[in-house]
């Protein structure tokens, strides 16, 4: 079953209860939300509180993308703070494996992100260790930049690496997407699609949630 979380980066932050509850009805499964610390990444978002105050606005799972340095250090924060998946980014952590069994040990969804540039292989020696792997087909900072077509390969050759290792994780994707690639992104092995200003600029957010989950149910279109 694919799976889409809206990012809350495009919403309107003076009405994120309203938005998150437009997507959900649209049927959203999870609602992502960037973090990003001005150092990781050129921008500054939300933190733990905001995490907090969002859990108490839905039922859905948080999928929290932590674009910071050191994410060891709020990790417990913002599992406190009620994440439900947890990502941390392996270019931001020289002891990742570390980091990785302080999530698991949490009992929550446990996952690693990758930047554009970032190969595969540097998640090897971990990749038995998470629950999802965040690959992302934009540079991260910012929502509304366009989707990177070689993020489609790079799915595709994760895919296979996890089937032949036999390895329980699957495939999140970030960046970028929206109607015309979702289709692609499946076929390649995503499972969790992350789109953020294509249903938050979108007249209807509920209905471009509706159209995501429609465009990547295969067995309907092939
Ligand atoms: C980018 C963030 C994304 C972003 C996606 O740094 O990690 O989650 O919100 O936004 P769109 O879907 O507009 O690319
Ligand atoms: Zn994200």
């Amino acid at each position: 079953m694919i799976q889409i979380a809206p990012s809350i980066l495009s919403a309107d932050f003076v009405n994120l209860a309203r938005d998150i509850d437009v997507v959900t009805r649209g049927g959203a499964h999870a609602i992502h939300v960037d973090v990003m610390d001005g150092h990781f990444v050129p921008n500054i978002t939300i933190g733990p509180s905001v995490v907090k105050a969002l859990k108490s606005a839905t039922r859905l799972p948080l999928d929290v993308h932590l674009m910071i340095e050191s994410p060891e250090r709020f990790i417990p924060d913002f599992i406190k703070a009620g994440a439900d998946m947890l990502s941390v980014h392996i270019e931001a952590c020289p002891h990742i494996h570390r980091i990785l069994h302080m999530i698991r040990n949490a009992g929550i969804k446990t996952g690693i992100a990758l930047n554009p540039g970032t190969p595969l292989g540097s998640i090897a020696e971990v990749l038995h260790l998470v629950h999802f792997v965040l690959i992302m087909s934009v540079n991260p900072g910012f929502g509304g930049q366009p989707f990177i077509p070689d993020s489609i390969d790079k799915i595709s050759r994760l895919a296979n690496v996890i089937r032949a290792r036999n390895i329980n994780a699957s495939i999140s994707v970030d960046g970028g997407v929206c109607e015309s690639n979702a289709r692609d992104l499946v076929l390649a092995g995503a499972q969790l699609l992350v789109a953020g200003s294509a249903v938050f600029n979108h007249s209807d957010p509920a209905d471009a949630v509706r159209r995501l989950i429609s465009v990547t149910r295969l067995t309907d279109n092939l």
